[in-house]
């Protein structure tokens, strides 16, 4: 089968002609139609990011139809969708035309999601809405005041936004390329746009301005440390990501003197019964065809190419890679 292969530490991936019965394991044998690029992807592809065992077939995603199944959950013909679960990380990922998975995490594509669209929600749409089911969970309610998305024309943050916006939520959309993507981040549903810098840049007071209700942080670092600063007194915010740095300069003045809540998200190790909430929720509330709009796609052998764009902040929204193209 063609796959995209790490073979050792530090060094870029590339795309191979290797034999599927030497490299694959595990309870579920899929044949897959499609993976999709996130940014762990990106570091994984460049030889920095997140893999740990070699030689290692990449991507954290896997969509595709089973073939055979040690588990009863599965049978043949299923069509499934795995995001996470260490895959393109210590297991063997989507970047293939093959992949076996354990049956622990797997889903069932549910209905009306096709499976080119359950790969351009991928890992990035399945955190967004574990992230929107974070904040509903805490409490937080349409009509409290508005809703900060940061990293919001990247791929998580922009299906974050629709999420949102779809289920009555007032976005403010956060990012470093309104003039190129402000229309996008709009149709997408966020009501208006602030520029990141100005919460990026500089650390501000460790409290600040109220004005968010709630947050949805992909950045972390200096940003997380200023949205936490300037959200409302019992306001909850996300984090997931950390494309300024794995840092959070702050203080506890926010949590003793405002009762904000600070929360995580995480779709790696989400146990399953989560993971059905977070599916259910994108069948329910996701604009299928407006998520088309979003997506570009691509054959397995531009994926190089395309982690290096990723990595560098220019991709928008979600790329499908059809692994089969
Ligand atoms: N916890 C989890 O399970 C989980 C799951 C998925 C992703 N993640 C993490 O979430 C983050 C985003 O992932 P993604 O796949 O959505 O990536 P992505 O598509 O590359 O989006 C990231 C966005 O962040 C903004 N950005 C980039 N560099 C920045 C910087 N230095 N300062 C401030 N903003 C910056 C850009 O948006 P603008 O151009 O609009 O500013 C960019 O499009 C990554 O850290 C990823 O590892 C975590």
């Amino acid at each position: 089968m063609r796959a995209i292969i790490a073979r050792q530490q530090g060094q870029p991936a590339s795309l191979e002609e290797v034999d599927e019965s030497t490299l694959l394991t595990g309870d579920v044998g899929i044949d897959v139609d499609y993976s999709s690029l996130n940014y762990k992807d990106g570091t994984a592809l460049s030889g920095t990011g997140i893999v740990q065992a070699w030689p290692l077939v990449l991507g954290i995603d896997v969509v595709g139809t089973v073939t055979d199944s040690a588990s009863p959950r599965f049978a043949p013909g299923d069509r499934v969708v795995l995001n996470g679960a260490r895959i393109g990380e210590s297991l063997h990922g989507g970047f293939a035309e093959k992949a076996r998975v354990a049956a622990d995490s797997l889903i069932r594509i549910p209905e009306p999601i096709s499976p080119l669209r359950a790969a351009a929600i991928g890992t990035a749409g399945f955190t967004a809405a574990l992230a929107v089911l974070a904040l509903e969970d805490a409490g937080v309610q349409p009509g409290d005041g508005e809703v900060l998305v940061t990293g919001a024309a990247g791929g998580t943050g922009s299906v974050t936004i629709r999420l949102l916006a779809a289920r009555g939520y007032t976005v403010v959309a956060s990012t470093g390329r309104a003039e190129e993507q402000g229309d996008y981040l709009r149709t997408l549903g966020a009501a208006r746009l602030i520029d990141r810098n100005q919460v990026s840049t500089e650390l501000g007071k460790p409290l600040q301005s109220q004005l968010w209700a709630a947050a949805v942080d992909a950045v972390g670092s200096t940003t997380l440390a200023n949205i936490l600063a300037q959200t409302n007194y019992g306001g909850t915010v996300v984090s997931y990501g950390l494309v300024q740095g794995l840092d959070l300069p702050t203080t506890v003045l926010h949590f003793i003197l405002r009762a904000v809540t600070l929360t995580g998200a995480n779709s790696v190790d989400a146990p399953l019964a989560l993971r059905e909430r977070a599916w259910a929720l994108l069948a329910e509330t996701l604009d299928l065809p407006a998520l088309d709009g979003l997506t570009e796609t691509i054959g397995l052998g531009d994926v190089l190419a395309a982690g290096e764009q990723i990595q560098q902040g220019e991709i928008r929204g979600r790329v499908v890679i059809d692994v089969n193209r």
